[in-house]
């Protein structure tokens, strides 16, 4: 049994009901998705080898300074970063530090800005360089499987069509769908209800309703699904040390499917790869 709950009644914890947002609200996560989306946009052009990923870490902090947004990750449950930078077989969460990038690593960079209120969270991959054809195959199915993910978004449907459409794609692609970490309601709370699985069946889950906002953002392994948390208590890695990569996406429900709120505006939403899908 799945309650709903007006956004503006109830807006400072997650009490397991999934709130429902109205259009002002969707405007105020346009703005703070759209600035998550253009410090994405702006680390492109960053990204090298021997770059270090505190100063990732810095860039990020700096930028959402400059701009009356602040970084949702920063003492976030202990945690001490502006931003989480996952590099090859790490699957999520790693931790920036003085370690230069290398050419051919593929890193995610994941950004939450809090803008007004509102949370922007989106990550995407970045290659370092000249990556491996394996790598760069990984980015083309995680990014596709993501989309795919995202077009099975309409009321009525359910959040298992979301998992299924990931899953089922990936799969086919010889892939594997990360299990110990999903999406999330987000919007005036930064991890809320529901829980968007990547993988499961279309009849799964609760229905779906216009005026929801949550996050899709699958984690898609070149070798087995399992993974482990490093002593550090958040670096996630696959457990047989294959290469894992992610994309997220804020999105809304809307009438007829959603709005995708963190779209890149330069078009950067798959850095280093052809802004064309396929
Ligand atoms: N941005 C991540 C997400 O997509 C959460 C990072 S929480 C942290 O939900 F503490 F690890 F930074
Ligand atoms: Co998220
Ligand atoms: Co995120």
């Amino acid at each position: 049994m799945v309650n709903y709950i007006e956004a503006s009644s109830a807006p400072s914890k997650n009490t397991g009901a999934i709130r429902l947002y109205d259009a002002q609200a969707f405007e105020g996560m346009r703005k703070a998705c759209q600035l998550t989306a253009r410090c994405l946009d702006a680390l492109a052009d960053i990204v090298k080898p021997g770059l270090v990923t505190d100063d990732i870490d810095r860039f990020v902090f700096d930028f959402g300074m400059d701009h009356g947004a602040q970084p949702a990750t920063l003492n976030y449950r202990g945690y001490t970063k502006s931003t989480c930078t996952s590099i090859n077989h790490v699957v999520c969460h790693g931790i920036p530090n003085d370690k230069p990038l290398r050419e051919g690593d593929i890193v995610n960079i994941d950004v939450t800005f809090v803008l007004d209120g509102w949370h922007g969270d989106s990550s995407r991959m970045y290659p370092v360089g000249t990556v491996k054809r394996a790598a760069e195959r990984l980015l083309e199915v995680t990014y596709e499987a993501l989309m795919r993910g995202i077009s099975a978004v309409r009321p009525g449907a359910r959040t298992g069509a979301i998992g299924e459409s990931i899953q089922t794609f990936a799969e086919a692609e010889r892939c594997s769908v990360v299990r110990d970490f999903c999406g999330h309601g987000v919007g005036r709370l930064f991890h809320d209800s529901p829980n968007i699985l990547h993988y499961g069946r279309a009849n799964e889950g609760p229905e779906l309703r216009e005026g929801m906002i949550f996050t899709i953002e699958p984690m898609i392994n070149l070798g087995r699904p399992h993974v482990k948390v490093l002593a550090d208590g958040w670096t996630a890695v696959t457990r047989d040390r294959s290469l894992s990569a992610q994309y997220e996406h804020t999105v809304g429900v809307t009438s007829d499917g959603c709005e995708i709120f963190t779209l890149s505006p330069g078009g950067l939403d798959r850095p280093g790869l052809p802004s064309f899908a396929g």
